[in-house]
């Protein structure tokens, strides 16, 4: 039987890097899967991927209404919703903290932070109905362990690592389990953004931080997630998972 078999998800962020790995890892354990992004074209081909296990839904999780056209997409297309991965993610470049402008420090709260509480209020009704749930977020080590340059996103991620915690103890009587993840850098389609540049050079300096001696990959995530995920996990709830070869020792 596969980890995951019967249950829904809803992967928020998934045409791309992390999320994009989390579906597909999730859809190979039985799960099905709604591909929720801003990039819609990214979407439906990582849904095209996976086959009939999922489906395609452009939304911006930092809008209420797609949020809950998102959550219903699960109901009205597979009946349930068992796992919520609030995934998407959103940052300033590497840079000084006096350079970020206003309305960059708004995405930046408004994708990271608020589409969790968004997320929440659609979702949570649904899996106290069904009898319980299973809520994973994707903070970072930077939440953890902050570094200079990234100050704001840095914070937000510190905010989604409490967020988790003081969901996970409220939840906890119904069932609901609430736990993040902490990557360290890895491939994505972000990673320029936390290096200032991508170049081999920051690549190695990057690395050299990191015990294990390498970047996170996607699939390094997707493996963290779907434990947590799966009914494996059922007495863990609110714990900030350190997917970093070590990096915050
Ligand atoms: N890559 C890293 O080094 C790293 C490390 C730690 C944590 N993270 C976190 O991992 C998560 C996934 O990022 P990734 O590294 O896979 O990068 P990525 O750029 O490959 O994926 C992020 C995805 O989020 C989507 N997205 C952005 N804003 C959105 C919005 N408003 N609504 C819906 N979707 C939106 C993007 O279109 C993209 O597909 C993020 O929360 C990020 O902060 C990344």
């Amino acid at each position: 039987m596969a980890r995951l078999d019967g249950k829904v998800a809803v992967i928020t962020g998934a045409a791309s890097g992390f999320g994009e790995g989390m579906a597909k890892r999730f859809a190979e354990e039985g799960a099905k899967v709604v591909v929720a992004d801003l990039n819609s074209a990214g979407a439906q081909r990582v849904a095209g991927e996976i086959g009939d296990a999922a489906v395609a839904i452009a939304a911006d999780v930092s809008l209420k209404a797609d949020v809950e056209e998102m959550i219903s997409t699960a109901t009205d297309r597979f009946g349930r919703l068992d796992i919520l991965v609030n995934n998407a993610g959103y940052t300033h470049r590497n840079g000084s903290m006096t350079e970020v402008d206003e309305q960059t420090f708004d995405l930046i709260t408004a994708v990271n932070m608020k589409a969790i509480y968004f997320a929440a209020l659609a979702a949570i009704p649904i899996m106290e109905a069904q009898g319980g749930g299973c809520i994973i977020t994707t903070a970072s080590t930077a939440g953890l362990r902050p570094r200079p340059g990234l100050t704001w996103y840095n914070a937000s991620k510190g905010w989604v690592i409490t967020a988790t915690k003081s969901m996970a103890v409220e939840l906890a009587p119904k069932k609901i389990r609430v736990n993040c993840l902490c990557p360290v850098a890895g491939e994505t389609g972000m990673l320029g953004l936390f290096m200032g540049e991508d170049t081999p050079e920051k690549r190695a300096q990057f690395r050299a931080s990191i015990p294990l001696g390498r970047l996170s990959t996607p699939l390094d995530i997707a493996n963290a997630a779907l434990w947590l995920a799966s009914d494996e996990a059922e007495f863990i709830t609110g714990v900030a998972l350190e997917v970093d070869g070590g990096r915050c020792i």
